[in-house]
């Protein structure tokens, strides 16, 4: 999960969310728009870039009617966070308050943390336990709804957030900021006997398109770890302009998944795919080993497809690999 600042199509998302049941009275509206963009709010952004919830902070995190009464001593970093409605209720919440807890603790480092949480909501009481917050002061508001404070020291919740931090820390890139590509023209040289470009020829172009993407990626050395889907489509022939076009399309710790498209030129500029290859690349550090490489973002709905495709070629590779076929 990354964190970024709210903006206005986000904000405008989530005064949209509704809420079943008692949590309805989390729903917010087009009326919270001002407030979610005032400064003090983050979008919790999910592997694919699909907002998944938010956090706040400050002020914003805390009840105002009890805030006007002084019900907040001073000194601690209130902090306040909503999810997407279709994720509540899945056993995920401790998960995604450790990643709140690491993003915004870091707004105020050391201070001790408070959070505010409805009485009835027995749901997010347990999940904050799980992160080290205890229980205290409650409070009734003027619409009669009893809320808790729950407090934790930052060490206690500093041990949760470590577990968390080397993702969250993880620097992230956009897909389009690696793609690149190669051009050729077929030449005698590259042909084989049936006067087609000779696949092994192809082959070096596309390991090369592939390591120049993954190294823009990762900006680091890498080194190919497995090539497949390696599927001819249609032959290309001597004087042809070869057009090759390299793209993350999925990212592990120290791996990333590079796809590589071949087309044949016609003088018109029309494009025929004649191959495609999925390469696996890891990415290396000075000492030779591997190294972690840089989250991926995704912009469009063909790139999330990609995503969801590489995690399942990735789950087959590991099959092949374990059954060694
Ligand atoms: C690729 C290589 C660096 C992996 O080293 P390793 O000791 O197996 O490292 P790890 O087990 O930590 O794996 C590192 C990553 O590589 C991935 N990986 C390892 N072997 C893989 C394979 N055969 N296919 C796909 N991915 C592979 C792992 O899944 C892991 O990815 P992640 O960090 O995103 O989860 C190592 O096997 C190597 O140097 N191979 C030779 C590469 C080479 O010389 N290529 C040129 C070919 S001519």
């Amino acid at each position: 999960m990354r964190f970024a600042p709210m903006t206005r199509a986000w904000a405008q998302e989530i005064a949209a969310w509704r809420y079943p049941g008692f949590y309805a009275v989390y729903n917010l509206g087009e009326d919270s728009l001002p407030e979610l963009l005032e400064g003090r709010y983050a979008a919790a952004l999910g592997e694919d870039g699909e907002l998944r919830g938010f956090c706040c902070w400050g002020a914003a995190a805390q009840v105002p009617a009890a805030a006007r009464q002084g019900l907040y001593p001073e000194g601690w970093l209130d902090i306040g966070l909503g999810r997407r409605p279709q994720d509540c209720g899945q056993g995920s919440g401790a998960a995604f308050v450790r990643e709140v807890l690491a993003f915004a603790g870091r707004q105020a480092p050391g201070r001790p943390l408070r959070l505010t949480v409805m009485e009835a909501n027995l749901r997010a009481r347990k999940a904050y336990a799980a992160c080290g917050f205890a229980e205290g002061a409650s409070f009734v508001t003027p619409e009669g709804v009893a809320f808790l404070l729950m407090t934790a020291e930052p060490r206690s919740t500093e041990c949760c957030a470590q577990r968390e931090r080397s993702p969250m820390e993880r620097q992230a890139k956009h897909v389009y900021e690696s793609r690149t590509e190669q051009i050729q023209i077929l030449m005698p040289g590259h042909i084989n006997g049936a006067r087609r470009l000779f696949g092994g020829r192809l082959m070096e172009w596309i390991d090369v398109v592939a390591a120049v993407t993954a190294r823009r990626h990762a900006a680091s050395d890498v080194t190919t770890a497995s090539v497949d889907r390696l599927v001819f489509e249609a032959p290309a022939l001597v004087n042809s302009t070869i057009i090759l076009q390299g793209q993350v399309t999925y990212v592990g710790r120290t791996s990333m998944e590079v796809r590589v498209d071949t087309f044949v030129e016609a003088l018109d500029g029309r494009r025929d795919r004649v191959n495609r290859a999925y390469l696996v690349l890891v990415a290396l550090g000075e000492d030779g080993a591997p190294r972690e490489v840089p989250r991926l973002l995704l912009d469009t709905e063909e790139e999330r497809r990609e995503w969801e495709a590489g995690k399942r070629r990735r789950d087959l590779r590991l099959q092949r690999q374990q059954e060694a076929f």
